[in-house]
């Protein structure tokens, strides 16, 4: 929210009162002053007129996960473990998954409470790749890494996937890279040539790996370097 907005919203200050405080130089957000009415203020953000905390900011979470198979990526679930169950963490509710995994994918999944920097890495505009270690049934032919760059139809969305690489490692296995995250893109887009997905594990996300120490079901949060580089 703009910050202007955010300060008038509060009922000690009227429009006017925002406009002098903020020429006046008597609000900061995280601790430096802003006397731009349209700065962004975030639930995260600390905010203070005088020195009195007018917002503390919540802190922003962000928790990699090695996810197993056998669990839905989902907050909730009837009948099934989900990834948040793995997670001993307070205020669970705040939680976002950034990029959902099948029931049995396995792999790097990364959680949050910062809705923006999860579409960074998620939105297919901000073309972020996916990177795929994939095993197959059928063998994977001569003609498929063509036409994994040249793009799937996918009918029910309408759409076209967006160049995707694939490097063959074996008859059965390749690594993909893909930017986008539609319902089951990997298995549609080998499905295409009837060959069915039987290993899935999501190796990178944009800059940040799974990292190798954690086994399956483990997690850690991220450090700050990794924060920044979405
Ligand atoms: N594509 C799929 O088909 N499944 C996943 O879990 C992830 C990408």
């Amino acid at each position: 929210m703009r910050l202007d907005r955010f300060l008038s919203n509060l009922p000690r200050f009227s429009r006017k009162d925002v406009r002098f405080a903020l020429v006046a130089r008597r609000i900061k957000v995280d601790g430096l002053v802003v006397s731009d009415p349209l700065f962004e203020v975030r639930e995260f953000s600390r905010v203070e007129c005088d020195d009195e905390v007018l917002q503390d900011g919540k802190p922003a979470r962000y928790f990699m996960l090695h996810k197993p198979p056998g669990c839905v990526s989902a907050t909730l679930d009837p009948q099934h473990p989900t990834v948040l169950d793995l997670l001993d963490e307070p205020d669970k509710q705040d939680l976002h998954i950034a990029g959902r995994l099948d029931f049995n994918t396995t792999g790097l999944m990364l959680i949050t409470n910062d809705g923006l920097w999860s579409r960074r890495l998620t939105e297919p505009k901000t073309r972020q790749s996916k990177i795929y270690y994939v095993e197959t049934e059928q063998e994977i032919g001569p003609d498929y890494v063509k036409k994994f760059a040249k793009g799937f139809y996918f009918a029910f969305e309408n759409l076209t996937t967006q160049p995707a690489e694939l490097e063959v490692l074996g008859p059965h296995s390749g690594r993909l890279s893909i930017v986008e995250g539609r319902y089951h893109q990997v298995k549609r887009m080998f499905g295409h040539f009837n060959n069915k997905v039987l290993r899935l594990h999501r190796e990178r996300m944009g800059p940040l790996y799974l990292d190798p120490l954690l086994a399956p079901g483990q997690y850690r949060s991220l450090t700050t370097e990794e924060i920044l580089a979405v």
